[in-house]
C-alpha cells in the first residue's frame, strides 16, 4: 500500500477492463486517478468509486487531449504517470479490411498513444521540482505475433512498441526523469474480447489455451505491473517492455 501516494495518474480507457482495474489499485496504492474515456456513465462510475475524477477523452481527438491537459495543469498542478491505456480492435482480415476502419483504429491505439505521450511530458515537464513521471503504453503480444485477422491491431500495437522507446531515450538524453514502457498483455478477460466470444463461445477455450498456464489473464494481473511502472519502484526502467501473458510468448508455438 502506498506505492503510488502522492501522485497523479491520469489513466485512458479506464471505464472498462484493464483500465478500470488500473483505476482501482493505482487509487489503493494512494494516487489520485483521472479517469479518461468515452463511455462517460462507466467512466463516471469507476471515478466515483475510486474517489477520482472523469474526463471525456477520446484519445484520437487532439482538442480532448487539450481539454485534459489544461484542467490537470488547474487542478492538481502536477501529473506523474499517463496510462496510456485505450484500445480497440477490428476483427477484419486485410481482405476485409476498409480504409475507414483502419484510420479510426490507428487513430485510438496509435495516434493516441502518441498524443498522450506528448501531453504527458508537457506537464511532467512542469512538475514541481523538475521533469519527472512514468507514461505507461499498453501494447499487446500483439506487437510480437500478428493476429492474422486484425492486420491494423497487430500494426498499431508494434508501432506502439516502438513509439514508446523513441519516447524513453529522447526524455533520457534531454535529461527528463520521465520514463516510459510498454505493457503488453496476452489475452486477457476483458469487455474488449465480448464480440469475438458472442459470435464464437468456443473460443474461450483457444483463448485460454494461448498460454502455457492454460487460462486467461485477469484485469487487475495486468494493472499489477501497470502500478509497478508507475512507481518509484521502477526508477531505473525506461524504454523496456513488459509482457504479462502467462508465458504465453515463451514457447514455440506448436511444439
Ligand atoms: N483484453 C485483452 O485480451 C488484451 C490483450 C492485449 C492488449 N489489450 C489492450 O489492453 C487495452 C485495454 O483493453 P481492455 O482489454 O481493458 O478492453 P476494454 O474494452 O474493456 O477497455 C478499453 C477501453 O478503452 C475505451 N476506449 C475505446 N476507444 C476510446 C477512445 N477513442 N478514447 C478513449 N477511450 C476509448 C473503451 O471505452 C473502453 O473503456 C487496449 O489497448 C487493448 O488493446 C487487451
Amino acid at each position: 500500500m502506498g506505492r503510488l501516494q502522492g501522485k497523479v495518474a491520469l489513466i485512458t480507457g479506464g471505464a472498462s477492463g484493464i483500465g478500470a482495474a488500473a483505476c482501482r489499485l493505482f487509487a489503493d496504492e494512494g494516487a489520485r486517478v483521472v479517469v479518461a474515456d468515452v463511455q462517460d456513465d462507466m467512466g463516471v462510475d469507476v471515478a466515483k468509486a475510486v474517489d477520482g475524477e472523469y474526463v471525456h477523452l477520446d484519445v484520437a481527438h487532439e482538442p480532448d487531449w487539450k481539454r485534459a491537459e489544461a484542467a490537470i495543469a488547474e487542478t492538481y498542478g502536477q501529473l506523474d504517470v499517463v496510462f496510456n491505456n485505450a484500445g480497440i480492435v477490428s476483427s477484419r482480415s486485410i481482405e476485409d479490411l476498409d480504409l475507414a476502419t483502419w484510420n479510426r483504429l490507428i487513430g485510438i491505439n496509435l495516434t493516441g498513444v502518441m498524443l498522450g505521450c506528448q501531453v504527458g511530458i508537457r506537464l511532467m515537464k512542469a512538475n514541481p521540482g523538475g521533469p519527472k513521471g512514468s507514461i505507461i503504453n499498453t501494447a499487446s503480444t500483439a506487437a510480437y505475433a500478428a493476429i492474422p485477422g486484425d492486420p491494423a491491431y497487430s500494426a498499431s500495437k508494434s508501432g506502439v512498441r516502438l513509439l514508446t522507446k523513441a519516447v524513453a531515450v529522447h526524455c533520457a538524453r534531454a535529461g527528463y526523469q520521465i520514463r516510459c514502457n510498454s505493457l503488453h498483455p496476452g489475452a486477457t478477460h476483458t469487455p474488449i474480447l465480448a464480440p469475438a466470444l458472442q459470435a464464437a463461445p468456443q473460443m474461450i477455450d483457444a483463448f485460454n489455451r494461448m498460454s502455457p498456464t492454460g487460462r486467461m489473464g485477469q484485469p487487475e494481473e495486468i494493472a499489477a505491473v501497470a502500478v509497478f511502472l508507475a512507481s518509484d519502484d521502477a526508477s531505473y526502467v525506461t524504454g523496456a517492455e513488459y509482457l504479462a501473458d502467462g508465458g504465453m510468448m515463451a514457447g514455440h508455438p506448436g511444439i
